[in-house]
């Protein structure tokens, strides 16, 4: 198969774990005889220094002839001091999520057994935890109208949903949740919000179109606390825009690193793969973020946009042995021996 892929690095650390991604997906189509054809474009900060803006029309070209998008981080810090910043990398994230249709960002939550004791949390607490989170990602308080009254002393946001939209997410939520334990949860906060209303009626209505699924109706603030408490009781989980962003950073801690988690964002146009963590400023060039969470959204690549399966899983195999085997970046080393970047990328492709 001829898989034509845009790649995207982005800022921070972003291109330092794309380059272990490449390699290892390079390795992996060798393997099952596949070729990829990778189209760089720039992103972000980086963008921004090359042409004065975060999501170029370039790009947006490059990334909808592609038949998937591999995307690093994105974010500089001299802009996040700096509230006067006409143009900011992070505008270049929300507006490739617009311009893509990228409506649905799938984040999976999963423990490793060789890491379980990395999580903060409590052995017992999250043993077998294999939930996905399905965030809407381009509607709600992201993308309502927001602004200034007069006197500037007074600023709004506001979040705004069309029953289209959540009924297209929702479909996802049970479709997803058919192929899994066949629980869905719709997270909303439909005591306080009208749009959480509208949400809430939308999912109902399309229960009995699936019957098979137990569909559970629950406040996202009772969710954040049961999501670290009993996590193993989810299957997949439904939420708007700004509600999926908070739950999934704090999702990510069960699994014992930022650096593991990878995501999928389904469009209408193209699908982008990237992981959860962002551009990690304080790490970027020193070849020490952990890649695997960009391997693994490459897994994801593989199976979702390609529906290759077994490539996928060739390489969610090697990373298990990876992790079995003690090759692992210093965020997940325990006594003291850690790999850089390069090397576990490197240990990946041998092993493959
Ligand atoms: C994420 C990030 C982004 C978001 C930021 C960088 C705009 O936190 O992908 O979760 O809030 O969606
Ligand atoms: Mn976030």
């Amino acid at each position: 198969m001829n898989l034509n892929i845009a790649l995207l690095p982005g800022d921070g650390i972003g291109p330092e774990v794309i380059d272990q991604a490449v390699k290892v997906c390079d390795a992996v189509a060798a393997k099952f005889n596949h070729s990829i054809n990778w189209t760089r474009a720039l992103t972000g900060a980086a963008a921004i220094d090359a042409v004065g803006e975060p999501y170029p029309d370039e790009t947006h070209e490059i990334c909808v002839n592609a038949d998937a998008v591999l995307f690093g981080a994105i974010g500089h810090p001299r802009f996040d001091n700096d509230p006067s910043a006409k143009v900011r990398p992070e505008q270049g994230l929300l507006k490739m999520r617009k311009a893509l249709g990228l409506f649905a960002n799938v984040r999976p939550t999963f423990t490793f057994p060789s890491l379980i004791d990395k999580s903060p949390l409590k052995r017992e607490r999250i043993e077998g935890t294999d939930l996905v989170i399905l965030r809407e990602l381009t509607s709600g308080i992201y993308f309502g109208k927001r602004g200034r009254e007069d006197d500037g002393n007074t600023a709004y946001d506001t979040c705004t949903y069309t029953r289209a939209e959540v009924t297209r997410l929702a479909r996802k939520g049970f479709e997803m949740a058919m192929s899994r334990s066949k629980r869905l949860c719709c997270v909303d906060k439909a005591n306080v919000l009208e749009s959480s209303r509208l949400w809430r009626e939308t999912v109902q209505a399309l229960e009995k179109e699936y019957p098979e699924v137990e569909v559970s109706y629950e406040f996202v603030d009772a969710v954040a606390m049961r999501l670290v408490q009993w996590p193993n009781s989810y299957d997949v989980l439904i939420t708007e825009n700004l509600f999926g962003d908070i739950l999934t950073d704090e999702a990510s801690v069960i699994s014992g690193s930022m650096g593991l988690m990878p995501s999928a964002s389904l469009g209408t146009n193209t699908s982008l793969f990237e992981p959860i963590h962002g551009s990690y400023p304080q790490a970027a060039g020193k070849d020490i973020a952990n890649p695997l969470a960009t391997v693994l959204s490459a897994a994801m690549m593989f199976e979702t946009a390609f529906g290759l399966d077994a490539e996928a899983k060739a390489i969610r195999d090697v990373v298990d042995k990876s992790l079995a085997a003690g090759i692992v970046t210093e965020d997940l080393a325990t006594e003291g021996k850690s790999y850089k970047t390069s090397e576990v990328g490197d240990w990946l492709v041998n092993n493959l």
